[in-house]
Protein backbone atom coordinates (compact mmCIF):
# COMPACT_ATOMS: atom_id res chain seq x y z
CA UNK A 1 0.00 0.00 0.00
CA UNK A 2 1.27 3.27 -1.16
CA UNK A 3 -0.33 6.76 -0.08
CA UNK A 4 -0.04 10.09 -1.45
CA UNK A 5 0.68 12.56 0.88
CA UNK A 6 0.99 15.87 -0.90
CA UNK A 7 2.54 17.85 -3.60
CA UNK A 8 6.95 17.76 -3.17
CA UNK A 9 6.99 21.30 -3.20
CA UNK A 10 4.62 21.16 -0.91
CA UNK A 11 6.64 19.99 1.95
CA UNK A 12 8.90 22.39 3.62
CA UNK A 13 11.19 22.51 6.49
CA UNK A 14 9.91 22.57 9.73
CA UNK A 15 6.74 21.09 8.40
CA UNK A 16 5.59 17.03 9.39
CA UNK A 17 2.76 15.83 6.98
CA UNK A 18 0.92 12.39 8.02
CA UNK A 19 -0.35 9.82 5.97
CA UNK A 20 -2.24 7.02 7.81
CA UNK A 21 -1.06 3.39 6.70
CA UNK A 22 -3.48 1.06 7.99
CA UNK A 23 -2.27 -1.28 10.49
CA UNK A 24 0.37 -3.86 11.76
CA UNK A 25 0.13 -7.29 12.76
CA UNK A 26 -0.87 -6.09 16.27
CA UNK A 27 -3.61 -3.97 15.49
CA UNK A 28 -2.01 -0.78 15.72
CA UNK A 29 -2.16 2.54 13.39
CA UNK A 30 0.86 3.15 11.05
CA UNK A 31 1.01 6.56 10.89
CA UNK A 32 3.74 7.99 8.81
CA UNK A 33 5.61 11.29 9.07
CA UNK A 34 7.01 13.24 6.33
CA UNK A 35 9.79 15.69 6.13
CA UNK A 36 12.43 17.28 5.28
CA UNK A 37 15.86 16.89 7.23
CA UNK A 38 18.53 18.47 7.46
CA UNK A 39 19.63 18.56 4.21
CA UNK A 40 16.48 19.27 2.57
CA UNK A 41 15.50 15.32 1.99
CA UNK A 42 12.24 14.06 2.42
CA UNK A 43 12.22 11.05 4.51
CA UNK A 44 9.83 9.47 6.39
CA UNK A 45 9.30 7.68 9.75
CA UNK A 46 6.70 5.42 11.09
CA UNK A 47 4.99 7.88 14.06
CA UNK A 48 6.07 5.30 16.69
CA UNK A 49 8.41 5.82 19.71
CA UNK A 50 11.52 3.36 20.16
CA UNK A 51 11.09 3.66 24.09
CA UNK A 52 7.08 2.64 24.29
CA UNK A 53 5.20 1.72 21.06
CA UNK A 54 3.49 5.33 21.42
CA UNK A 55 3.06 8.25 18.79
CA UNK A 56 5.32 10.33 19.43
CA UNK A 57 2.94 13.45 19.80
CA UNK A 58 0.77 11.68 21.72
CA UNK A 59 -2.44 12.68 20.12
CA UNK A 60 -1.24 16.73 20.10
CA UNK A 61 0.20 16.75 16.50
CA UNK A 62 3.62 18.62 17.58
CA UNK A 63 6.22 16.28 16.24
CA UNK A 64 9.09 18.77 16.53
CA UNK A 65 11.37 20.14 18.95
CA UNK A 66 11.17 23.77 19.72
CA UNK A 67 13.75 25.07 16.97
CA UNK A 68 12.34 22.27 15.31
CA UNK A 69 15.89 20.56 14.67
CA UNK A 70 14.99 17.10 15.90
CA UNK A 71 11.67 15.14 16.03
CA UNK A 72 10.81 14.39 19.81
CA UNK A 73 8.50 12.35 21.82
CA UNK A 74 5.91 14.02 24.31
CA UNK A 75 5.85 11.42 26.26
CA UNK A 76 9.26 10.88 27.81
CA UNK A 77 11.17 12.92 25.65
CA UNK A 78 13.06 10.55 23.29
CA UNK A 79 15.19 13.26 20.86
CA UNK A 80 15.68 11.78 17.30
CA UNK A 81 17.95 13.30 14.66
CA UNK A 82 16.18 14.61 11.11
CA UNK A 83 17.96 12.68 9.15
CA UNK A 84 18.27 9.12 10.28
CA UNK A 85 15.77 8.99 12.94
CA UNK A 86 18.44 8.06 15.20
CA UNK A 87 17.65 8.63 18.68
CA UNK A 88 20.12 11.08 20.40
CA UNK A 89 18.96 11.68 23.82
CA UNK A 90 16.13 9.80 26.03
CA UNK A 91 15.04 6.62 27.41
CA UNK A 92 15.60 4.76 23.98
CA UNK A 93 19.18 6.77 23.33
CA UNK A 94 20.80 4.55 20.38
CA UNK A 95 17.55 3.21 19.09
CA UNK A 96 16.11 4.64 15.44
CA UNK A 97 12.62 5.22 14.25
CA UNK A 98 11.12 2.94 11.87
CA UNK A 99 12.14 4.38 8.28
CA UNK A 100 9.66 4.49 5.53
CA UNK A 101 9.70 4.30 1.84
CA UNK A 102 9.42 7.55 0.28
CA UNK A 103 8.73 8.02 -3.59
CA UNK A 104 8.68 11.25 -5.91
CA UNK A 105 6.43 10.26 -8.42
CA UNK A 106 5.83 13.18 -10.99
CA UNK A 107 5.54 16.17 -8.60
CA UNK A 108 4.08 14.39 -5.93
CA UNK A 109 5.60 12.48 -2.79
CA UNK A 110 4.20 9.27 -1.83
CA UNK A 111 4.80 7.08 1.11
CA UNK A 112 4.42 3.36 2.11
CA UNK A 113 5.03 0.76 5.12
CA UNK A 114 7.71 -0.86 3.89
CA UNK A 115 11.18 0.40 5.04
CA UNK A 116 13.34 2.62 3.09
CA UNK A 117 16.22 0.57 1.03
S1 LIG B 1 7.42 6.72 25.06
FE1 LIG B 1 8.69 8.04 23.88
S2 LIG B 1 10.26 8.58 25.25
FE2 LIG B 1 9.03 7.20 26.41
Amino acid sequence: MEVRVCREDELVAGVVRTAHLGHDEQGRPITALLLRDEQGAAVAYRNMCRHLPVPLDGGTGRFLSEDRAHLVCGTHGATYRLRDGYCIEGPCAGRMLHRLRVSLRGADLYVSPEPAS
